[in-house]
């Protein structure tokens, strides 16, 4: 049989492998509440226009309100043969209704329609992403203020370069965020744009009102150039881009835990309820959680990659190569949203060893930068000679096998005769992160009204 909703021209149906090939209602189902919101919005606006009687208007709505509640009950049957969401809601409807279902395609095509769809799926779930971001900022800011002051190693090139706070550590992540967030919002500003009534790339010559229907589905205006509007995944892309960046940053930081967690670092602990155990090994706690963050982060680039690369050789407008936009970015945005639901739980779980890293903050001559800052404020040397003269108190203190501060004086007055007992004030990790204060810098002062600021902001 051919297709009902275009086979008047096809004397058969599709074959086998056709029919399995084209068909995206396995997955593009799930825009079923958008594609109803969508046609009750054109409907209204076919009949407000005077291009539909009102009888079939309020037979077409009625006619989706059940389809759609059909849907959300899970008694609607999903045919292959109908190939995707808006043929199967429309064949539906026509089943409950009648003829009069026929005419709610006046004006619009599938590509349109697809294109509103996404851009509705996909708005949402910014909003709901941007929610779930600004969750892990503030559970990252509590427990800035609660570590405002707990010292830590900073690393840069993962070895130990200056002591920094535990506080100062999870506010770089709500830095990040908050970049995240503005990128999220950024894209869902851009695409808050309606291509509904583009039709099938030239427009339509019925005298409809796409500013109705673009402002009863919440955007902004209606899309400007109709090639453009069935043609763009942009929204697509961009959101990707945003959710790739933010994946990174989240990826970032499971690493961290994943270091961190290990039994030669040390530095903190996860509970039982974001560790797993081995089926061998009765001593190990593994931290499968942020592994699988680390990984997710995987899908969600690939998902932008994929989908840049499926749309760079499309000529304009639609071609159903752009069919391929949808499975990678549901997968990926969704991956996203649980890995932020994943790293919130384990920020709100972790526990620093504060001792553990109050040890590692002030091993491998974490202070020796707070040494040379005090030969250049204390005796004046040039930052180059101070450089210097602290690189060969290093050497000194490695050589015996001790800290900076387990010099005696006559040892630190080898190097620099003017050396006084003041210098061991500047030594200690405590003192190093205290002195930390230009703005932005690690003091513990300066963490803890970070954070109290973010708490705020938050909300
Ligand atoms: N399922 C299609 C998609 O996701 C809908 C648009 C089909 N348009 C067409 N001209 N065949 O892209």
């Amino acid at each position: 049989m051919s297709n009902r909703m275009w086979g008047g021209r096809f004397a058969s149906g599709p074959a086998e492998i056709m029919e399995e090939i084209n068909a995206s209602i396995g997955f593009d189902k799930r825009l079923a509440p958008q594609d109803i919101r969508g046609s009750l919005a054109h409907v209204a606006m076919l009949g407000a226009a005077g291009i539909l009687p009102a009888e079939d208007v309020a037979a077409i709505e009625a006619g989706l309100k059940s389809v759609r509640d059909e849907i959300e009950a899970g008694r609607f049957v999903f045919k292959r043969e109908l190939e995707d969401i808006h043929m199967s809601v429309e064949s539906r409807l026509t089943e409950i209704v009648g003829p009069a279902a026929g005419r709610l395609h006046t004006a619009r095509s599938r590509n349109d329609q697809v294109a509103t769809d996404m851009k509705l799926w996909v708005r949402d779930t910014l909003d709901s992403l941007d929610q779930q971001a600004a969750d892990l900022q503030r559970a990252l800011a509590d427990t800035a203020l609660k570590h405002a002051g707990t010292v830590m190693p900073g690393f840069t090139h993962l070895q130990s370069a200056q002591p920094v706070t535990f506080g100062h550590h999870c506010l770089a992540y709500v830095e990040m965020l908050a970049r995240d967030r503005g990128r999220f919002r950024d894209a869902r500003a851009r695409l808050n744009e309606c291509p509904l009534g583009a039709a099938a790339l030239a427009g339509t010559s019925f005298p409809i009102d796409r500013h109705a229907t673009a402002a009863a589905l919440g955007f902004d205006r209606p899309t400007a150039n109709s090639l453009d509007s069935v043609a763009d995944r942009d929204f697509a892309l961009e959101s990707l881009a945003a959710a790739s960046i933010c994946a990174v940053h989240l990826s970032r930081f499971a690493e961290e835990l994943v270091v961190w967690t290990s039994a030669q670092f040390n530095f903190v602990k996860l509970s039982d309820g974001y560790t797993t155990g081995s089926s061998i090994m009765p001593q190990k706690r593994n931290p499968d959680a942020a592994e699988l963050v680390r990984a997710k982060s995987g899908r969600i680039i690939g998902a932008l990659t994929g989908l840049l690369v499926v749309m760079k050789g499309l000529p304009l407008a639609y071609s159903k190569d752009m069919q391929e936009d949808k499975e990678g970015t549901f997968d990926a945005l969704q991956a996203l949203s649980l890995c932020l639901a994943a790293m919130t739980g384990m920020v709100k779980d972790l526990e620093p060893n504060a001792d553990v890293l109050a040890r590692a903050a002030g091993s491998g001559y974490a202070t020796a930068t707070d040494l040379a800052d005090w030969l250049v404020r204390e005796l004046g040397l040039p930052f180059r000679q101070a450089h210097h003269v602290t690189g060969r108190l290093v050497g000194a203190a490695s050589a015996k096998g001790v800290g900076l501060e387990e010099l005696s004086l006559p040892e630190m007055q080898e190097a620099e005769p003017r050396i006084t007992d003041a210098v061991y004030a500047v030594l200690g990790v405590a003192n190093s992160v205290a002195s930390r204060t230009s703005y932005g810098g690690t003091a513990p002062d300066n963490v803890r009204a970070q954070a109290q600021s973010w708490i705020e902001r938050l909300g």
